[in-house]
């Protein structure tokens, strides 16, 4: 195991209501009463109920609300900018973002630029770091990004989709009401569910030895995963399964799984090629698609792993022949996948004209991605060329 200072801050307010409680975790940031932005994304808080909760709670807790929607999914620089300009001068002290990965993404991009005096988008092409950011809190509506308790931030932005890392990022506070999930539409149950069991998957296929602490907590979380994401999908109305998969996709990406070993994140890295090269793709879609064919490449190289995440996560019978195994593993998991109505293709994902060879130089531009096995551009553009 490698050594690790692992520090988060984000209060996690969860369960029926969770939303009623904005305005008092807001006072406790802040300290005293102030303006506060409220940010959404294209109208479902609106429609579903949430927005007006949170603005009241804090309304009635003594804020000035401002409030601004409009966020995309896989959310843009341009409107990242334009709010930046519209919040600088009214002296906003917090950021409440009501939605999901991409309204949060999207708080902390303009919490982060407000307080950087160059163009936002230098903090996403490396040339300054996020060194501080307005407080922003969290009311999740959709389990997947886990960007509510994530250091990460993702935007998109000409075709390029880049993400930082910041402790300044990390959210003051989530809320997570799993009744509120019931109103999402089945590709967003779907999509989100493979999101945050990827989060795990690239955290648990590691090279690092003696993790076993983090593996056996890492395969309890996918078995949960796998076993209440049908669940949900089936049946949107019930709650105690979404408890479940609304705990399980936020502790996947806060940084637990990876304490004290190296992360992989090399499907991300593919898949965000293809969510920036075509925006209208969801992101977990493009997981989908992109995990099994990198599972297919990779497994020769580090057979251990892949037969463990066979036996003890999908529950394959251990064969004679340790590739029997893992390729029962993978074939169930694509199984699952589908099961999740999920496209595991590229066609099937509506990108079967994508430019594989240029998304894959694109994905290496700054040098090899994933750490399992470090992929070259040939590499990517093998494990694309697989997933047609
Ligand atoms: O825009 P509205 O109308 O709100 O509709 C949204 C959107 O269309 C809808 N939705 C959300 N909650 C709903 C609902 N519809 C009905 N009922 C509800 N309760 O769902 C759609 C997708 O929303 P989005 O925020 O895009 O989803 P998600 O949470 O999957 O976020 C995806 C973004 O997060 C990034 C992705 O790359 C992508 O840009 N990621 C961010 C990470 C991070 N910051 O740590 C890590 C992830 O790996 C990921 O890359
Ligand atoms: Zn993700």
């Amino acid at each position: 195991m490698l050594n690790f200072s692992y520090s988060n801050p984000t209060r996690l307010v969860f369960g029926r209501d969770a939303e009623l409680q904005v305005g008092a975790q807001t006072l406790a940031v802040l300290g005293g009463k102030a303006k506060v932005l409220v940010l959404f994304g294209g109208g479902s808080a609106r429609r579903t109920g949430i927005l007006d909760a949170v603005e009241k709670s804090l309304e009635d807790a003594g804020f000035c609300v401002i409030e601004k929607g409009g966020v995309q999914p896989n959310p843009r620089m341009g409107f990242v900018r334009e709010t930046i300009d519209w919040v600088r001068d009214q002296g906003i002290r917090a950021i409440v973002a009501v939605g999901g990965g991409s309204v949060i993404d999207t708080a902390k991009a303009v919490a982060a630029g407000i307080e950087y005096e160059g163009d936002c988008w230098d903090l996403f092409e490396g040339r300054a770091s996020a060194e501080k950011a307005l407080p922003v809190l969290a009311v999740l509506t959709i389990p997947a990004a886990g960007s509510e308790q994530s250091i990460r931030c993702v935007i998109t932005h000409h075709g390029t989709k880049a993400g930082i890392g910041a402790e300044c990022l990390r959210p003051a506070a989530a809320f997570i009401n799993p009744d509120r999930f019931k109103t999402l539409p089945a590709l967003q149950i779907g999509a989100g569910v493979v999101d945050m069991f990827s989060h795990i998957l690239e955290r648990y296929f590691s090279n690092t030895a003696h993790t076993e602490y983090t593996d056996g907590q890492a395969e309890a979380a996918l078995r949960t995963i796998m076993e209440f994401g049908p669940k949900v999908l089936e049946k949107p109305d019930d709650y105690d399964s979404w408890c479940q998969i609304g705990l399980a996709g936020t502790f996947a990406h806060n940084g637990y799984f990876g304490l004290g070993r190296e992360e992989d994140w090399a499907c991300h890295a593919i898949e965000h090629e293809i969510s920036g090269w075509n925006e209208s793709i969801t992101h977990g879609c493009g997981l989908a698609v992109v995990i099994p064919a990198w599972m297919r490449y990779v497994s020769p190289m580090a057979p251990e792993r892949f037969v463990s995440f066979a036996v003890k996560v999908m529950g394959v019978e251990p064969q004679a022949d340790d590739r029997a195994t893992i390729e029962l593993g993978i074939a169930k998991f694509i199984g699952w996948l589908q099961l999740m109505r999920m496209p595991t293709t590229l066609a099937a994902l509506g990108a079967a004209e994508c430019p594989i060879d240029a998304i894959a130089r694109h994905c290496c531009r700054k040098g090899p991605v994933g750490h399992l096995k470090p992929l070259a551009a040939e590499d990517v553009e093998a494990i694309l060329e697989g997933a047609r």
